[in-house]
C-alpha cells in the first residue's frame, strides 16, 4: 500500500517522491479545492470535529438539514438524506426497500458494497450477466418473479462501462419492478447537471428508480445520501438502523459538502473539463495500441490478459513518478486492469507525459 505524504491533488507526495496522480476518483478535481477546505476549516471552528450522537438523539445539526436542502436542490428532488458512508447506500435502500419485491437480480459485477447489502436468504438473488437486459429478462421469466428488484452500478468502478440503464429500465418497467442504481462514480459525472445515470438516459425522476450516492468521489469530500420523495427520506430516518445508529456526518465534512455543491452546480464547465481530459487519454491509449473501454466516463481502464503484465505497467508508470494502480477489487472481474482516472483538474502538460511513458512501454514491450 502506497503512504501518501500529502493530500490528493493532481500531484501526490508519497514515499519521498512526487507522483503525477491518474488513480482515486477525484474527477472534477475538488478534493483539495481552497473553496471546499475554508468551508470545512469554518464548520470545524463553529461545530467542532463530531456531533457525537446519531442523526435520531442530538446528531442532526442545522447544517445536516442545510446540505441535504442543498442536495435535493442539486438532484431536483422534494429532499435527501445523508448519512455515514457511500457504502451504507445501498444496504439502506435494501433494507428499506425488503418488503417490496419477491426475487433480487444483481448485476453479476456489481461493487461489494451492493454484494455486502443483499438478503440473507439467497433463494430471493439472482446475479443476471453483466449488463445484459436480454440475461436479465431471461432471469427474471425464468424465476417467476412478479415483484423484481433489479440492481446494478450506473459507471462500474473498474471498466468504467455505463450500465444501460434505459434498456434495464424497460425491463424492469414491464415486469412491474424497482430500480436501484449505486451512482457512486457518476453523481457529478453524468448527466447534463451532473445527477448521474438516470440523467443521462433522460430517466431523471422516473418513479421506479432509486439512486445511492456518495459524496466522496466527484463531490470531493465525504458521506453518502440518497434522494427522493419526502415519503422515501422519512423511511429511512425512521425505518433504517445504519442510518438511525451511526454518529451522523462530521461537521468539517458537512460544511465542506454545502460548499462543494455549490461549486458543481454553479461550474457546469468542470465536467466539460473532465470529459475533454479523458476523450485525449482514452484516444492517446488506444492509438498507443492499448485495450481500454470505449465508455465515456473518467475511468479509463488499460485491459490485460494476464496479472503479471498489468502489474508490470503500474510498476513502469511509478517508476516514472505516475500513479495509475493495478486494480483488482472490489468487484468480480476476469478482467486485469491498470486503472487510470481523469479529473478536470489534471494540466495538457500531465496528459502528454502520461501517454509519453505509456508510448515508452509499448515500445520497450513490443522490442523484448
Ligand atoms: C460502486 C461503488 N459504490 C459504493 C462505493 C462506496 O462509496 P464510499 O467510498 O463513498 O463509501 C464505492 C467506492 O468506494 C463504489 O465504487
Amino acid at each position: 500500500m502506497l503512504v501518501l505524504e500529502s493530500g490528493v491533488g493532481n500531484y501526490i507526495q508519497a514515499e519521498g517522491h512526487q507522483y503525477s496522480c491518474f488513480a482515486g476518483n477525484n474527477y472534477l478535481g475538488l478534493a483539495n479545492h481552497p473553496e471546499i477546505v475554508e468551508a470545512a476549516i469554518r464548520g470545524i471552528r463553529k461545530y467542532g470535529i463530531n456531533f457525537s450522537a446519531s442523526r435520531q438523539t442530538t446528531g442532526t445539526s442545522e447544517i445536516h438539514l442545510e446540505l441535504e436542502q442543498q442536495l435535493a436542490k442539486f438532484k431536483q428532488q422534494e429532499d435527501a438524506v445523508v448519512f455515514a458512508s457511500g457504502y451504507l447506500g445501498n444496504k439502506i435502500l435494501l433494507h428499506i426497500l425488503k418488503g417490496e419485491y419477491d426475487t433480487l437480480f444483481a448485476d453479476q459485477s456489481a461493487h461489494s458494497s451492493i454484494l455486502d447489502g443483499l438478503p440473507n436468504d439467497k433463494t430471493r438473488v439472482c446475479f443476471y450477466t453483466h449488463c445484459d437486459c436480454k440475461n436479465l429478462e431471461y432471469q427474471i421469466n425464468k424465476s417467476k418473479s412478479i415483484k423484481p428488484l433489479v440492481i446494478t452500478d450506473g459507471i462500474f468502478a473498474l471498466t468504467g462501462e455505463i450500465a444501460p440503464l434505459d434498456e434495464i429500465y424497460r425491463v424492469v418497467e414491464n415486469k412491474n419492478g424497482l430500480l436501484i442504481v449505486d451512482d457512486a462514480h457518476s453523481t457529478g459525472v453524468l448527466g447534463e447537471n451532473g445527477r448521474g445515470t438516470p440523467e443521462y438516459f433522460g430517466l431523471g425522476g422516473a418513479p421506479r428508480i432509486y439512486q445511492s450516492e456518495t459524496m466522496s468521489k466527484a463531490i470531493g469530500v465525504y458521506g453518502g445520501f440518497i434522494s427522493g420523495s419526502k415519503e422515501l427520506t422519512k423511511r429511512i430516518r425512521e425505518k433504517s438502523p445504519a442510518f438511525g445508529a451511526s454518529t451522523s456526518l462530521p461537521p468539517p465534512l458537512v460544511s465542506g459538502a454545502i460548499a462543494a455543491i455549490r461549486i458543481i452546480m454553479e461550474h457546469p464547465e468542470l465536467r466539460t473539463s473532465m470529459f475533454l481530459n479523458a476523450g485525449r487519454i482514452r484516444e492517446g491509449i488506444k492509438s498507443l495500441g492499448y485495450q481500454s473501454s470505449s465508455s465515456a466516463t473518467p475511468i479509463i481502464p488499460i485491459l490485460f490478459e494476464n496479472q503479471a503484465d498489468a502489474i508490470k505497467l503500474s510498476d513502469f508508470l511509478k517508476a516514472h513518478f505516475i500513479l495509475a494502480p493495478f486494480v483488482s477489487y472490489p468487484v468480480k472481474t476476469d478482467q486485469f486492469i491498470v486503472r487510470i482516472t481523469a479529473s478536470a483538474a489534471h494540466t495538457e502538460e500531465q496528459i502528454d507525459e502520461l501517454l509519453a511513458v505509456l508510448g515508452k512501454w509499448k515500445k520497450d514491450s513490443v522490442n523484448q
